[in-house]
């Protein structure tokens, strides 16, 4: 599957109407409790508790009576406020990009890319594609779906969720680098500036520090620290909004957790 394109045009904020549950003819849809089992929210018992205690939502309504059904493939059920994803074909992954890969499904060189990881330890995995890219040299979390809406979204400019690095750069930082970055330097593609910065180590002539910032142009990240004269030696991206990479191991792949989901859902209006 081709990597979804990036239109201009803003995606509406709320997809979905707050009508509440639509009606579906007799026997049609599955019930609710056993949508939300499927999804891993909780066995079907307790999410007959969970519908009991007005802690569930479809399509905008609280829902308390037992057994509604519901069509999985286009109801908004949210537990607590969090959108629960329940389209059975969905898939949301981390990987920890190892240095020197491609972020691409493919390579034409024939250089080492992330669908070479995929399609290694996922039947199908070449039906996935890559949320945004890091470059080659670059480490850490990249986000691999088939969720289109989802990944349209994390890559429009009017949703950059916030994303964390942690760069090794050249030189011990001065104080008052992360004060420039902040407020914002000038790139050859216009102003560009950080969230939140933190020097962490200085040592051997070399500086650790942890950037946030929620754009992504190409080479951003590089490009602001070689604007401020500390070219980066190490680059690593270690959260994307509500996802931490933690100690994930390099090459390896796991599924994302439901509430990191939902997170990723609420950060981007779905
Ligand atoms: N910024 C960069 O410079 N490179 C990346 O891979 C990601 C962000």
């Amino acid at each position: 599957m081709p990597n979804p394109t990036i239109s201009n045009a803003k995606p509406a904020r709320h997809q979905h109407s707050d009508a509440g549950p639509t009606q579906l003819p007799a026997g049609e849809g599955v019930r609710l409790q056993k949508v939300l089992a499927q999804a891993g929210v909780a066995s079907r018992r307790a999410a007959e508790e969970l519908i009991d205690a007005g802690r569930v939502e479809v399509d905008g309504r609280i829902v308390v009576e037992q057994g509604l059904r519901v069509d999985p493939e286009n109801t908004v059920i949210r537990v607590d406020g969090t959108r629960v994803v329940v389209k059975k074909d969905l898939v949301h992954l981390v990987l920890n990009k190892p240095r020197g890969w491609q972020s691409t499904m493919s390579d034409d060189l024939g250089r080492p890319c992330v669908g070479d990881i995929v399609s290694e330890r996922i039947a199908a995995g070449q039906r996935l594609f890559h949320v945004g890219r890091l470059d080659a040299d670059t480490e850490g979390l990249l986000l691999l779906t088939n969720d289109g809406e989802l990944a349209h979204r994390l890559m429009h400019p009017s949703f950059e969720v916030a994303k964390t690095y942690l760069a090794t750069v050249k030189g011990e930082l001065p104080r008052g680098v992360g004060k420039k970055l902040k407020e914002g330097v000038e790139l050859e593609d216009g102003p560009a500036s950080v969230d939140e910065f933190a020097l962490l180590e200085v040592f051997n002539g070399q500086s650790r520090v942890r950037l946030e910032l929620h754009e992504g142009r190409k080479h951003i990240v590089r490009r602001l620290l070689d604007a401020v004269g500390h070219p980066v030696i190490r680059l690593v991206r270690t959260n994307i909004g509500p996802v931490a990479l933690g100690d994930q191991r390099p090459g390896t792949l796991r599924v994302l957790g439901r509430k990191e989901v939902g997170g990723l859902y609420e950060a981007v209006g779905l």
